[in-house]
């Protein structure tokens, strides 16, 4: 049987930490020998909120190597740019002509972003356009997303409704593809590790800065005999991602009855993510140094994705009447 498209990607718009490892990056690498898979850089949407040569730049290549570092696999999944695929805007235009404006006024990033500043960018507005354009373009059928996204691929899947009705059957209706059983990762003061709040574990940062974060994560002032509820714990949460069932429990214990102090937890905790990462930045610091590899394997992933976005843009262009 043909294996199912998984499409899915990211904005190049901070340093990417654990948070984004668990909820997001890990399952893109779980997903590759289930699905014919896709992951792209989602550097157009990135430029909404970057805007800055030189960051997008490295922000962006830094991606690239961390997609790479954490596992995909260019055998199995094809990597490219979004910026690459002009077709996407092309898209996105049209379908852009085809929604209303209170339809994508409801759109809760919309309504964040509106929140936070007052004037925001056509770009930010027209983000849930350009990204079903991103999914419907190549009949993804599952895009893995964060919950926050989740409206995102309904807004896709009406738009895809939207066009069919309109010119005749063209895309496939895709669904979105949350894992139930990834929790939010929990930043050093305890929220959700973010980067717009800053308090994160970097992936990919130097053993001092990951030692830092650790040794910083929020506690109460309870001493190491007291007993401790581990489930209430961010040392034990985050812990929980990195280690083996047994040492859970071994942390757990030390926690709920009494014994184990939040310094000594914090110091297995770094162990451990030490150890968890360490073979994903080894790749990745090799490919920081050997940046022509990483845009060889970008260029080849275009190629591949440009003769169906080419296909597919020429379909659109006949049924819409711009070509006959
Ligand atoms: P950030 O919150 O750092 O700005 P993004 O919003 O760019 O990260 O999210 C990128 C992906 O990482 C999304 O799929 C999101 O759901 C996931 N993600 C981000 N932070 C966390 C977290 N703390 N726990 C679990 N998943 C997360
Ligand atoms: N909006 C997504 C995010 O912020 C990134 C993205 C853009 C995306 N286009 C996409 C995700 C298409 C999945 C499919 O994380």
């Amino acid at each position: 049987m043909e294996k199912k498209i998984l499409v899915s990607g990211a904005k190049p718009t901070g340093r990417l930490h654990i948070g984004n490892y668990f909820g997001a990056l890990k399952q893109f690498s779980d997903l590759q020998k289930e699905y014919k898979v896709q992951i792209f850089l989602a550097d157009y949407h990135g430029l909404t909120s970057v805007h800055n040569r030189e960051e997008m730049q490295k922000l962006s290549f830094d991606l690239v190597c961390a997609y790479l570092a954490i596992g995909l696999d260019p055998k199995n999944v094809t990597l490219y740019r979004q910026s690459a695929l002009p077709e996407h805007t092309e898209l996105a235009w049209i379908f852009n002509c085809l929604v209303s404006v209170p339809w994508l006024e409801r759109a809760h990033a919309f309504k964040d972003a509106q929140a936070k500043k007052s004037e925001i960018s056509v770009g930010t507005f027209d983000y849930p356009v350009l990204m079903a354009a991103d999914i419907l373009m190549y009949d993804a059928d599952v895009v893995p997303v964060g919950k926050d996204q989740i409206q995102h691929v309904e807004m896709a899947r009406e738009i895809a409704d939207k066009f069919n009705n309109t010119f005749g059957e063209t895309f496939k209706r895709p669904k979105e593809l949350v894992v139930k059983d990834v929790e939010t990762v929990p930043g050093i003061d305890g929220q959700k590790m973010s980067k717009s709040y800053g308090k994160v574990i970097p992936l990919f940062g130097t053993d001092e800065e990951i030692k830092k974060a650790v040794m910083s994560i929020v506690t109460d002032s309870k001493a190491p005999e007291e007993k401790k509820v581990a489930e209430e714990n961010n040392i034990y949460k985050i812990y929980k991602l990195v280690a083996t069932t047994e040492e859970r429990e071994v942390m757990r214990a030390g926690f709920e009855n009494g014994g184990l102090g939040y310094g000594e937890a914090k110091k297995m905790l770094l162990e451990k993510i030490y150890a968890y990462f360490a073979p994903m930045r080894k790749v990745y610091d090799k490919l920081q140094a050997n940046p022509k590899k990483v845009y060889n394997i970008l260029a080849k992933g275009e190629k591949k994705v440009r003769k169906i976005a080419e296909k597919k843009m020429m379909t659109v262009r006949k049924l819409t009447g711009l070509r006959n």
